[in-house]
C-alpha cells in the first residue's frame, strides 16, 4: 500500500494514526525543542506543534529499523533539520552513502539518489518515501540516447551528471555532480568530452576549461533553468549591496550575474563564510530556510522556484515508509555493476582523502 497512491491514502494514513500518537501536540514540541530552535526563524511555534509528533514518531522508528535517514540540501526545513541523519549536495550524499553502517537508507530528495544509494549498496534495503519524486534531467536522456552521442562523437568519454537513471550511469564513462563537473571534464583524457543531460551545466563547465572541446545533451533543470540574468539585475539595482549566489545549473547568463556560483553545498558554505548583510540564493526554496537559522544577520531574498519534485517528500510519507518499508528502490542487477563504476570513478577522482 503507497500513502501517495490516491486509493490508498485513507488506509494508510488510518494505519499511521493507529501505531502513533500524531494529533498536533504542544507536548511533542516541548520535547523537540532543541530542533525547533534550529527552525524557529522559518517555521512559526503553532506549525512545529503539527510537525513534532511525526518528527518525534520517525526518530524512534528509525532506531528500530536500523535505517539512516539521507537528505539532500532541499528538503524542507523539518525534514533537514527534524529528521536527517545526514544531509549534503549530491556529491556528498553519495559519498556518505558509501559508509552508512545500518540495513535500511531512507533517501529524502530525488529518485536518482535514492537509485545512486541501492547502487552503492546493493545488499541493503533503501527506500524513498516518495518513488514519483523524479527530475526533469534524469527524465530527459536514455542508454540508446548515450550511444547515439558516443556514435557522433567517436572516442570521446562520457561525463553524466548523477541526475541520471542507473541506466545512463551504467552507460557513461564517469559521473559528476555539480560541485565537481569542471575537475571530472578537465581529467578526462582526449580534446572532446560529451557532458550530459544538463545543456545549461555544460556551458557553465565549457567556459571554465577552454582546453576542452566539450559537446552536451540539451536536458535542463526545470527549476533552475527559469531564472533570468534580468531578475538578478533588478535585485542588485534595488540593492547594490546584495549578493548574488547561483547554482551551475542556472543559464550562463544568470551564472555571469553570480557573485558566486557552485553546488548547493558550496552556496551554503559561501553564505557561511561571507555572512552577507542580503543574499540571493538562485536556487530551490528550501536551501535559504535551511540555514536562515544559523544566519540571523543575513537577509534572505527570495526569488527561489520549488522543486515539485523534491517537494514530494513529507514527515508523513517518511513515516510511512519506515513504517511499512516501502518503496523499495531497486536496480536491475546487471546495471550495478558498471553503474557503480562510473559513480566511484567519480568519487575516487575528486572525494577529499583524509
Ligand atoms: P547539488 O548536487 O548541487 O546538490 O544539486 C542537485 C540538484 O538536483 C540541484 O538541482
Ligand atoms: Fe532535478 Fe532540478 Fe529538481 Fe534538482 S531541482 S531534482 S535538477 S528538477
Amino acid at each position: 500500500m503507497r500513502i501517495n497512491a490516491v486509493d490508498d491514502i485513507g488506509a494508510a494514513r488510518a494505519a499511521l494514526g493507529r501505531a502513533y500518537d500524531l494529533a498536533p501536540s504542544l507536548a511533542a514540541a516541548r520535547e523537540t525543542r532543541a530542533l525547533y530552535d534550529r527552525v524557529s526563524r522559518v517555521i512559526p511555534e503553532p506549525d512545529w506543534a503539527i510537525h513534532a509528533p511525526y518528527v518525534r514518531a520517525i526518530n524512534a522508528l528509525k532506531k528500530d529499523r536500523d535505517a539512516v535517514i539521507l537528505a539532500h540540501n532541499y528538503m524542507t526545513p523539518e525534514i533537514f533539520h527534524g529528521v536527517a541523519d545526514i544531509s549534503g549536495d549530491s556529491l556528498a550524499l553519495a559519498i556518505e552513502a558509501t559508509k552508512v553502517r545500518q540495513q535500511v537508507i531512507v533517501q529524502c530528495g530525488v529518485h536518482f539518489m535514492a537509485e545512486t544509494s541501492k547502487i552503492l549498496n546493493p545488499a541493503k534495503t533503501v527506500l524513498i518515501p516518495d518513488s514519483r519524486a523524479g527530475c526533469s534531467l534524469a527524465e530527459s536522456i536514455t542508454a540508446a540516447d548515450i550511444a547515439d552521442m558516443r556514435a557522433q562523437y567517436p572516442g570521446a568519454k562520457v561525463v553524466s551528471y548523477v541526475n541520471t537513471t542507473a541506466e545512463v550511469k551504467a552507460a557513461s564513462d564517469i559521473c559528476c555532480t555539480s560541485a565537481n563537473a569542471a575537475q571530472v571534464v578537465a581529467a578526462m583524457p582526449g580534446d572532446t568530452v560529451i557532458m550530459t543531460p544538463d545543456g545549461y551545466l555544460a556551458r557553465n563547465v565549457a567556459a571554465q576549461i577552454p582546453a576542452k572541446r566539450v559537446v552536451w545533451w540539451e536536458g535542463a533543470c526545470m527549476v533552475h533553468e527559469r531564472f533570468t540574468a534580468d531578475e538578478l539585475r533588478a535585485y542588485r539595482e534595488a540593492d547594490p549591496d546584495t549578493a548574488i549566489i547561483a547554482h551551475p545549473e542556472c543559464t550562463p547568463e544568470v551564472v555571469a550575474e553570480a557573485d558566486f556560483t557552485g553546488s548547493t553545498a558550496g552556496m551554503i558554505g559561501w553564505v557561511r563564510k561571507n555572512k552577507p548583510r542580503k543574499v540571493v540564493m538562485v536556487t530551490e526554496c528550501s536551501m535559504s530556510d535551511n540555514v536562515a537559522n544559523e544566519l540571523p544577520e543575513t537577509d534572505f531574498v527570495r526569488p527561489c522556484n520549488i522543486c515539485p519534485h523534491m517537494k514530494r517528500i513529507s514527515l508523513e510519507n517518511i513515516l510511512w515508509s519506515l513504517h511499512s518499508m516501502t518503496e523499495e528502490v531497486t536496480v536491475p542487477e546487471h546495471l550495478i555493476a558498471p553503474a557503480a563504476q562510473a559513480v566511484q570513478a567519480m568519487i575516487d577522482l575528486t572525494a577529499p582523502r583524509n
